[in-house]
C-alpha cells in the first residue's frame, strides 16, 4: 500500500496523539495533529486557567522513568526516577522536536465534528481525511477543577475517592485547609513509589507478567485470589494500615487500579487527613450524610471520581468495532502511558498499512464474548459495572503482534525500547539495544541486582 496516499487527521496533542502521529509519519502515512491549545503536552501541561484540565504543578509521575517513556525516547540519564511535570512536559516537548513532529502540528485548531465522507452538506469548514485518530484524552466528569490548594484556605474540605487523583489532591491540602476528609465506598491496594528500594512498576518481570497473565485466564478466581494475597502482604509490608482507615477489603488488582502515593498514608497517619465512609447526600450548603448514617460539616467538595471519555466528535460513522468497552478501556486500566500509547499507535499504523490482518467481525465477537466471560469470572462480588479491565498478558500480546515488534517471539529485557529491538514490520530503532543496557545497568547501580523484586512480590 501506498501509505504516502492516505491523509490522517490526528485529534489532540497529548502523549497519545503524538507519538500515534510519530508512529503513523514513520510508516509514510500523510499525517497531521491538530491541537486546541496553544501548546502540546495534553493533561502535562499545566495552565492556571480552571477551564483546562491538567496535572497539578506539583505532580509526580506514578511510573518510573524506566516504563514511562516511548520505545525509541528514553529519558534522560539525569532524570529522576520519577519525572514531576516539568520534566515529563519537557521529555514530549524534546520528543516533538528529536523526530520533527512540529511541521506535522497545528496548534490553536479545534476540531469541533468528524462527519461521514458520504454525508451531502460538505462545506468548505470541513477537510477531507481517509482516517481519524481521536486522542483527545479524558474529560473530568464533575466539577472539580483543583489547580492550587491556597484556594483551599482555612475551608473544611471533602475530598469524594480512593484512588491517585484524591490521595494526591488530599495531600496537597494539607496545610492549607482547616480540615481534609476523603470520602470513599471501597478500599485500595496502596504502594509508595519505592517498595524496599525500588520503582513498584520494576517489581514484576516481563516473564512473571506472562505468568500471572496466562494463570489468570486459565484459572482466574484461584490464580487472582494468589495474586491478590501477594499484592495484600507487599502492601501491608510498606505501611501500617489503620483498619479505620478502611483500606481493606480492596477490590483486586486485576481489575481495579492501586493507589501510587508516598504522602496519604503518612497523611492519614498523623491525622491531617481523615477517611471518612461514601458520601450519600448533600444535606445542605454545610452539611453532608455519609453512608454509616453520620453527617460532617464541610465547605466544599471535590469529587476525585475520575474521568469519562469526550463525548464522540464522530456523527454519522458506523462503529467499527463491535460494542464492547474490552480494548477501549484497556489504557484506564494499564495506565502505563507511554509505552502502551506507542505500542497502541504502532499497531494502527500496521493495521492501516494492511500489513496485519485484524479479526473479522464475527471472530471479534467470539473474543468480546470470551473476555466478558472471564470478566465475571475474576470479578467474584465486586461490582462489575465499576471495573474497566484487560487481561493484560493477552492484550499486550495482540498488540506486539499486530505491532509487528517481534517481542512475542524472542521476549526481551521489560523495556518499552524492547518494542523497537528486533527486525520486524515497524522500523526498528539501532538505540533500542544500547537504551535497554543502560536502563538495566542503572537500575541495578541504584537499586541492586534484581529487577523484579522477589521478595516484594
Ligand atoms: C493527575 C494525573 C496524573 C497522571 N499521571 C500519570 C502517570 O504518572 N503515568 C501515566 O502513565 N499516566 C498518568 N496519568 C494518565 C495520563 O497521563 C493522562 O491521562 C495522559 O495525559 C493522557 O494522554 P492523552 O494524550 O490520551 O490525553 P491528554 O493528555 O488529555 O491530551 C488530549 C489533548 O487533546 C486536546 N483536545 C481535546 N479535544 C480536542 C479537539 N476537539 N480538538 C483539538 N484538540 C483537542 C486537548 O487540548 C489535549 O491537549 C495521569 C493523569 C492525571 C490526571
Ligand atoms: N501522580 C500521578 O501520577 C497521578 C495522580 C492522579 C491521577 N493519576 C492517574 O490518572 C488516572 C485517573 O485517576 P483518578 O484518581 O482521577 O480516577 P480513578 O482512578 O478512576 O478513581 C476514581 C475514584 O473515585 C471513586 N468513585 C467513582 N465514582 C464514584 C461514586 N459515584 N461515588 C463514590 N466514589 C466514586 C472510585 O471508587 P471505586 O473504586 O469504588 O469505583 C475511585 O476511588 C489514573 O490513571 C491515575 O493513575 C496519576
Amino acid at each position: 500500500m501506498d501509505t504516502s496516499q492516505v491523509r490522517v487527521a490526528v485529534i489532540g496533542g497529548g502523549p497519545q496523539g503524538l507519538c500515534t502521529l510519530k508512529n503513523l509519519l514513520e510508516e509514510g502515512f500523510d499525517a497531521t495533529l491538530f491541537e486546541q491549545r496553544g501548546c502540546i503536552g495534553g493533561l502535562w501541561a499545566y495552565t492556571d486557567d480552571p477551564n483546562v484540565t491538567t496535572v497539578l504543578e506539583s505532580t509526580l509521575a506514578n511510573i518510573s522513568k524506566y516504563k514511562n517513556c516511548f520505545a525509541d525516547f528514553p529519558t534522560k540519564d539525569e532524570d529522576p526516577v520519577y519525572l514531576n511535570q516539568k520534566q515529563f512536559l519537557r521529555y514530549l516537548q524534546d520528543y516533538v522536536q528529536i523526530f520533527r513532529l512540529g511541521e506535522k502540528i497545528q496548534l490553536n485548531t479545534v476540531v469541533l465534528e468528524v462527519i461521514s465522507p458520504h454525508k451531502d452538506d460538505q462545506e468548505e469548514k470541513y477537510s477531507s481525511f481517509d482516517k481519524v485518530i481521536i486522542a483527545t484524552g479524558g474529560k473530568i466528569i464533575h466539577s472539580s477543577r483543583f489547580k492550587k490548594p491556597q484556594e483551599f484556605r482555612d475551608l473544611d474540605v471533602m475530598v469524594v475517592g480512593f484512588a491517585n487523583t484524591a490521595a494526591d489532591i488530599s495531600t496537597e491540602l494539607v496545610g492549607h485547609a482547616k480540615k481534609g476528609y476523603v470520602s470513599h465506598r471501597r478500599g485500595i491496594y496502596a504502594f509508595p513509589r519505592l517498595v524496599n528500594g525500588k520503582p513498584i512498576d520494576l517489581i514484576a518481570s516481563r516473564r512473571f507478567a506472562t505468568i500471572a497473565g496466562t494463570m489468570a485466564a486459565i484459572a482466574p478466581i484461584r490464580s487472582l485470589s494468589i495474586q491478590d494475597r501477594r499484592i495484600d502482604r507487599t502492601s501491608k509490608s510498606c505501611s501500617k494500615l489503620d483498619p479505620a482507615w478502611n483500606f481493606r477489603p480492596a477490590p483486586s488488582r486485576s481489575t481495579n487500579r492501586v493507589m501510587v502515593s508516598d504522602t496519604f498514608i503518612p497523611r492519614l497517619a498523623d491525622g491531617s487527613i481523615k477517611s471518612v465512609a461514601n458520601l450519600t447526600q448533600i444535606i445542605d450548603k454545610n452539611t453532608v450524610e455519609l453512608a454509616d448514617g453520620s453527617n460532617i460539616s464541610v465547605d466544599c467538595i471535590i469529587f476525585c471520581t475520575g474521568y469519562a471519555r469526550d463525548p464522540p466528535l464522530v456523527t454519522g460513522i458506523e462503529e467499527p468495532i463491535p460494542s464492547s468497552n474490552a480494548q477501549d478501556n484497556a489504557k484506564n486500566h494499564l495506565q502505563l502511558l507511554c509505552e502502551v500509547a506507542d505500542l497502541e499507535s504502532m499497531a494502527i499504523a500496521q493495521i492501516w498499512k494492511g500489513a496485519y490482518q485484524m479479526l473479522t467481525e464475527s471472530q471479534m465477537n467470539r473474543e468480546i464474548d470470551a473476555h466478558h466471560r472471564w470478566v465475571n469470572a475474576a470479578l467474584g462480588d465486586e461490582p462489575a459495572a465499576a471495573v474497566k479491565v484487560v487481561q493484560e498478558a493477552k492484550w499486550r500480546a495482540w498488540l506486539n503482534d499486530a505491532a509487528g515488534t517481534n517481542v512475542n517471539e524472542k521476549l526481551g529485557v521489560d523495556s518499552p525500547h524492547v518494542m523497537r529491538l528486533f527486525d520486524g514490520r515497524r522500523r526498528k530503532w539501532d538505540g533500542a539495544r544500547d537504551a535497554i543496557i543502560r536502563a538495566n545497568h542503572d537500575v541495578e547501580e541504584r537499586y541492586g541486582k534484581r529487577t523484579s523484586g522477589k521478595k516484594n512480590t
